[in-house]
């Protein structure tokens, strides 16, 4: 097999991504960066989208790293699956994070590949001893691999397994436990989980273990409708983030304290002033909460370890 180091580079790695709001970076905005400066805390990438050499996709993204912090988001390494990571795969993510040293690197509590194929969705898992296995050595595998902790995020969720049995949030917090990572809250996943399964979207962000979070996800989702009529919300990365979203991540910053907050639009890409005015919305609660509310909540919040 063929053996490549990273190539010579200028970044250097921050420990951990600003408590800012950032954006997910897509190249039609790329020309609008360049002549704005704007001021976004960091970016975020699909790994995925960079598992070529080189071309137009790596000169910009070595122009973007140059002024600011990168996050990385993997969307392929099937953590939640029961088959063992395709080592090639991760062989290239490990060659990217050494090429641009992101400040987090950060992947799915969810499964996408079965054998060769890979499934052009995010699966949820059953939470089980078995999967809990499997997670735990994908996670420590990876770890290992990158030399670094990882987030991994909480999923949407369509359906409810007869399997599980655990909460979603007493498997993320087994899994903190037995591998040390952290955690990537999504909070529109939360709320397109709860509205699917009728629970409620408060308790799961009272519940979440905070003090693991290292970033925060907001997205649009789009809505839609079960078989019989109920609403089915899909997690579509495709419309600004709706108010009942806003109004959980307010709740979620107020137990956490100002965090990296991303907002993520892959589909239907907006024009780059609407990212930006979704971005300057989510500065003004990382603002509000700096500013000093929420704190009894937080200091509450972040004495809940993990055991
Ligand atoms: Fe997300």
């Amino acid at each position: 097999m063929e053996t490549r180091s990273a190539p010579e580079h200028s970044c250097t790695r921050e420990r951990s991504l600003p408590a800012r709001a950032g954006v997910g970076f897509k190249s039609a905005h790329f020309s609008d960066i360049e002549a704005s400066a704007p001021d976004v805390g960091f970016f975020e990438i699909h790994a995925e989208n960079y598992m070529g050499d080189g071309g137009p996709p790596h000169a910009q993204l070595m122009r973007l790293r140059r002024d600011f912090p990168l996050s990385i988001h993997g969307v392929g390494l099937s953590i939640g699956g029961a088959e063992r990571l395709d080592r090639e795969h991760l062989r290239r993510v490990k060659f990217l994070a050494d090429r641009y040293a992101p400040a987090a690197f950060s992947e799915h509590l969810a499964w996408s590949t079965q054998g060769a194929r890979f499934l052009n969705d995010l699966l949820p898992l059953p939470y089980n001893a078995t999967t809990l296995a499997h997670v735990v050595a994908h996670v420590d595998e990876i770890q290992e691999t990158l030399g670094r902790p990882i987030l991994l995020e909480n999923p949407a969720a369509y359906l409810r397994f007869q399997s599980s049995d655990y909460s979603e949030i007493d498997f993320l917090r087994e899994v903190v436990r037995r591998t040390d990572c952290r955690l990537l809250l999504d909070v529109t996943n939360a709320y397109v989980s709860a509205t699917n399964l009728a629970f409620s979207a408060e308790d799961y962000i009272n519940a979440f273990p905070m003090s693991y979070v290292e970033e925060i996800h907001l997205a649009g989702y789009a809505e839609d409708a079960d078989e019989i009529g109920d609403p089915l919300l899909i997690d579509a990365h495709c419309a600004p983030v709706q108010d009942a979203v806003w109004r959980l991540y307010d709740r979620a910053l107020a137990l956490r304290g100002p965090v990296a907050t991303l907002i993520e639009w892959d589909n239907d890409v907006p024009a780059w002033p609407l990212l930006l005015e979704q971005a300057a919305r989510a500065a003004r609660f990382l603002d509000k909460q700096r500013s000093g509310f929420g704190d009894n909540a937080r200091s509450e919040a972040l004495h809940d370890g993990v055991g």
